[in-house]
């Protein structure tokens, strides 16, 4: 592979509320993201990659009331569940962020501080529509519009009216909108820029980032107002500089800005419009790039805590392993739109595209060599294929389609052993030389196609990927031989079994 001169790269992921168990859309963020910071450690970069969990907020506060703890013994407890899912996940961040670090909060302190005296904060009186789920106002015309009722938490917006601290995302409405437009900031897919885009045409409004502390009590502290208390977004937002060090830790100037933030697609508002403000009021620079992602609903059902629908990744991933839910969520979720799981459809995915393409192919190649070859892998010419549409399919942050091109690699090769018949070529290898060679130039040139396969679903499916380079890297075959997905039917019949 063509390796590109060493450059530190920053990514990032949302950090999720820990009001709740990690669910698949949250590993989905740490998936897409661990997809890019691999294939970029393979081409050389040195990359940083921030995940987290946001820790404050009414809505933290009223669950762990629930659970009569008090909040901090709450996140204490919650947030290891989504540590142990990013170790589970395979995940290769290089950080974790808690929002209530002793670091986050003082520098977060700081952002208030640099903000206020840029004359960018303000004291206000706002009256509006609340959605505690969302922890956001929402317009008259919104909130009209949904019945009163938020369509993505299913809970009445309250009517709240208190005194505030404003802060002015109105003043950087042009610079923002313009960022976008030349691509500075980028937005991807583009219809989610151009939704912005239309979101902002009468600019960004400035939001309210403080509430008073008998209204919200579980938060940062406003620098010298010990009635007001922090937005959870300003502070929530802040996580992707403080995580660096920022301000006090030079480090941070080494990755900032960020080439790449992972969000999904119902908070890109808030990542397109407050944070590039807060940014441009601190005078740093705005992330490169924004990859929104869709929602993923459970068999076209969107996933709620009412319905109780969700889906934990654990259950997945005890069942069928880390690379399964990688795979599944890479190219069965398409990265830049809205996906479903079933368990169906995932186990489909599961037996056929994992367990028969692949597994069964590196399988058999590995058989033959041994059966014919003791295990000796003969040399052949490096497999040539035409790498570009996969690169072109990463660049453009379209990670189902650049497994969709290594399927069709695993598709042709199975299909060329179909018809080039090694089994066949192999009855006649010890009395005539030409089938011998024939045979190893065959085995060879499907093992070496399975490195290659190897290489491109690194990022994806980290462990596969390796095994299939322990098993061909070298020119002998290991001795024994681990069988790769082997056929799991938990959800779906299992052909195998015995007609009644
Ligand atoms: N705490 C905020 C993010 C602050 S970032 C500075 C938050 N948390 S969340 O827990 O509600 O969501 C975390 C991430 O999970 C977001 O990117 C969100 O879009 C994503 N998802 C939540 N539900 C999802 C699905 N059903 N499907 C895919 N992703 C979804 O928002």
């Amino acid at each position: 592979m063509l390796r590109a001169m060493t450059k530190k790269a920053y990514i990032t992921t949302a950090i999720p509320y820990v009001n709740g168990a990690p669910h698949i859309g949250h590993a989905l963020d740490y998936t897409l993201a661990d997809i890019w910071a691999r294939y970029q450690r393979q081409n050389g970069r040195e990359v940083r990659y921030q995940t987290g969990v946001d820790e404050h907020g009414n809505k933290i506060a009223a669950k762990a009331t629930d659970e009569s703890l008090d909040p901090q013994a709450y996140v204490d407890k919650m947030h290891t569940n989504f540590v142990e899912l990013i170790q589970k996940l395979n995940v290769s961040s290089t950080d974790f962020i808690r929002t209530t670090d002793g670091h986050h909060k003082g520098a977060v302190q700081y952002i208030w501080q640099q903000l206020s005296q840029a004359g960018l904060i303000y004291k206000g009186s706002y009256e509006g529509w609340y959605c505690q789920g969302c922890e956001s106002f929402v317009t008259d015309k919104e909130a009209a519009a949904n019945n009163g009722i938020c369509p993505d938490h299913q809970r009445a917006y309250e009517r709240l009216s208190e005194d505030n601290y404003y802060f002015k995302a109105s003043q950087f409405s042009q610079q923002i909108r313009e960022a976008i437009e030349t691509g500075k900031l980028r937005i991807v897919p583009d219809f989610r820029k151009n939704e912005f885009l239309e979101l902002i045409k009468d600019g960004i409004k400035d939001v309210s980032v403080s509430r008073p502390r008998k209204n919200l009590s579980w938060g940062i502290s406003v620098p010298g107002d010990d009635d007001q208390v922090m937005y959870v977004w300003l502070d929530a937002l802040s996580n992707y500089i403080t995580v660096l060090g920022y301000p006090d830790r030079e480090e941070w100037k080494e990755y900032w800005p960020a080439d790449v933030e992972v969000v999904g697609k119902d908070i890109l508002r808030f990542h397109a419009g407050i944070w590039p403000a807060m940014l441009l009021g601190l005078g740093l620079s705005l992330p490169k790039t924004l990859l929104v992602h869709g929602f993923v609903g459970v068999g076209g059902v969107k996933m709620s805590k009412s319905l109780g629908n969700g889906v934990g990744p654990n259950e997945v991933i005890d069942n069928y392993g880390t690379d399964a839910f990688r795979y599944y969520f890479s190219r069965h979720v398409p990265t830049q739109e809205d996906g479903d799981f079933t368990w169906e459809k995932f186990e489909q995915a599961y037996n056929n595209e994992l367990g028969n393409d692949l597994g069964n192919l590196v399988q058999r190649v590995a058989a033959m060599v041994t059966r014919y070859q003791a295990g000796v892998i003969g040399d052949a010419p490096q497999a040539e294929h035409d790498m570009g549409p996969y690169r072109d399919a990463m660049d453009a942050y379209e990670f189902n389609k650049a497994l969709d091109i290594v399927w069709n690699t695993v598709r042709s090769l199975n299909q060329y052993l179909e018809n080039v018949k090694p089994w066949e070529i192999a009855k006649n290898r010890e009395k005539d030389t030409e089938a011998s060679d024939h045979l190893a130039e065959v085995l060879a040139h499907a093992a070496s196609t399975l490195l290659q396969v190897s290489d491109l679903l690194a990022p994806f499916m980290p462990a596969t990927s390796e095994a299939i380079k322990v098993m061909f890297g070298t020119g002998v075959l290991p001795a024994e031989i681990t069988p790769l997905f082997p056929k799991i039917y938990l959800h779906t019949p299992d052909p195998r079994a015995p007609k009644a």
